[in-house]
């Protein structure tokens, strides 16, 4: 039952890991970008979000977390109640992804600078907060099972960044 749990739990919020991997791969194939803060400053003279945060990436964000999830529920229909859940979860990723940028740099920290817990969590948290105000989540996700995804998620995103260092693909291993 947990284990079930689990599985179903991460093909749920898999939109949301989607959402939020997309931006770095669209914003590298597109080749240009336009900042989402309008590269305006707040009073404390750091940036509103930065750099890292674009127009594009935003868009593409939430369009391929949605169509991917759109995919799932066709395939899967057990898994989502609505096409809306699934734009819920994939837009919500993105309002994580931004809110921590926006706290980066309220705390000083430039872009790309690593934050833990914020940069491999927020965008989950904010997915399933922005889907439970909307839908209420799906009774069989249970806190037990939303804390397991969350662990799970914070040792894979530490887990692939560390492969990625191994193999030379970054040059840090955070
Ligand atoms: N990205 C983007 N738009 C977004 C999110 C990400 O264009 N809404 C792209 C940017 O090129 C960004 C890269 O994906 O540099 C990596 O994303 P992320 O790690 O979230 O951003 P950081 O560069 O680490 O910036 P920040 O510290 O503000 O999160
Ligand atoms: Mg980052």
């Amino acid at each position: 039952m947990l284990l079930e749990n689990f599985l179903k739990g991460l093909a749920y919020i898999f939109p949301a890991y989607v959402a939020n991997a997309t931006p770095v791969v669209a914003v590298r194939i597109l080749g240009r970008s336009h900042p989402l803060d309008g590269r305006i400053s707040l009073p404390d003279g750091k940036r509103l979000l930065g750099e890292g945060k674009t127009i594009e990436g935003l868009l593409a964000g939430i369009g391929v977390g949605t169509v991917t999830g759109l995919v799932m529920q066709a395939l899967l229909p057990f898994i989502f109640r609505s096409s809306l859940e699934v734009f819920t979860l994939s837009a919500g990723a993105l309002v994580g992804d931004i809110s921590g940028a926006f706290i980066k740099r309220r705390l000083g920290l430039p872009p790309g600078h690593p934050a833990p817990p914020l940069d491999q969590l927020g965008f989950l948290v904010a997915g399933l907060l922005l889907t439970h105000a909307s839908h209420g989540l799906p009774p069989w996700l249970d806190l037990t099972t939303i804390i397991l995804l969350i662990a799970f998620t914070f040792g894979m995103h530490v887990g692939t960044n560390l492969f990625a260092y191994a193999v030379g693909l970054k040059d840090r291993w955070y």
